[in-house]
């Protein structure tokens, strides 16, 4: 079996992920948490991606990547994102370049798009990046550095810009925008196995109604998702009326993140 190195394993997303992608792959499961629960064909590895000796060895001999961990948060400062955002996805990638890795896929947000007002467009696919925090801002580096890193040493990036990845649907604006476990695990698998994967960017979402993305890339490589956003909304669910319309941020892509006031490059002075 091939080995899939994740990092930021014991997270939402790698938790929810681990079912689906351990029936096909060894899976290598990184994170500065430490995973309790393994199961047969998973391993854990606990450090910090900042540490590039840490990340040298967990990529060798790695089949492929798929890079979840990072700092995220509404308000975070920039200086906050630098070494596990910036450099952390440097270190994997120059060491994916080094071991022969034959996939990278990078975990990016409907968040680089997350300032655009939701009626700006029918669809933002294809709209230009507009950032909503300094967290997609470093999301926004990411993908830059895997298409030049596909370009320059031919590694195949493939960039999942996530919706939402909660169990259930919270509100009017995720309900345009949410994902299940179930279908982004069949678009990693595509990012994982297509042949035509060069640097692909594709949003990670189900099938939502007046949905926000498109998502032509993805289902130009197949992806046929089998769930429905509409049939997964939580008990508590916010429909676009009963939300505050001063900080849910319900009229943006990037809901209350655009709304949120960019801290200070540095962090509180
Ligand atoms: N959950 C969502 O709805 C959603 C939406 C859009 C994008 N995403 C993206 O999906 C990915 C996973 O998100 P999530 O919701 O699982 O996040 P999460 O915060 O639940 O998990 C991230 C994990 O990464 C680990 N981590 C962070 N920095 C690390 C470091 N330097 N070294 C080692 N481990 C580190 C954390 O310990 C944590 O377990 C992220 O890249 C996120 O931007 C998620």
């Amino acid at each position: 079996m091939q080995t899939l190195l994740i990092t930021g394993a014991a997270g939402i997303v790698g938790t929810a992920l681990r079912p689906y992608l351990r029936q096909k792959y060894s899976l290598r499961l990184l994170d500065r948490q430490p995973i309790n629960d393994l199961q047969d064909g998973e391993t854990a590895l606990v450090g910090d991606l900042t540490d590039p000796a840490f990340v040298e060895e967990a990529v060798k001999g790695s089949h492929a990547v798929l890079h979840l961990a990072c700092a995220h948060g509404t308000g975070i400062a920039f200086v906050t994102t630098v070494e596990p955002n910036y450099h952390a996805t440097l270190y994997l990638l120059e060491a994916a370049q080094r071991h022969g890795v034959k996939r990278f896929i990078f975990t990016s947000s409907h968040h680089v798009l997350g300032q655009y007002r939701t009626d700006a467009a029918a669809t933002f696919d294809d709209m230009p990046a507009a950032a909503d925090s300094y967290y997609a801002l470093s999301k926004v580096f990411g993908e830059a550095a895997c298409a030049a890193w596909t370009l320059r040493y031919k590694l195949p990036t493939f960039v999942i810009r996530i919706g939402n990845a909660d169990a259930t649907v919270s509100d009017a604006r995720r309900l345009r925008l949410w994902t299940s476990a179930r279908d982004l695990a069949q678009l990693v698998r595509i990012g994982l196995e297509h042949p035509d994967v060069r640097h692909e960017i594709v949003y990670g979402v189900s099938e939502c109604p007046n949905a926000l993305f498109c998502n032509a890339r993805a289902r130009d490589l197949g992806y046929a998702p089998q769930d429905n956003a509409a049939e997964h909304l939580a008990a508590n669910f916010l429909p676009y009326e009963a939300m505050d319309p001063a900080h849910s941020g319900r009229d943006h892509v990037g809901g209350s993140y655009a709304g949120a006031a960019l801290t200070s490059l540095l962090g509180s002075r």
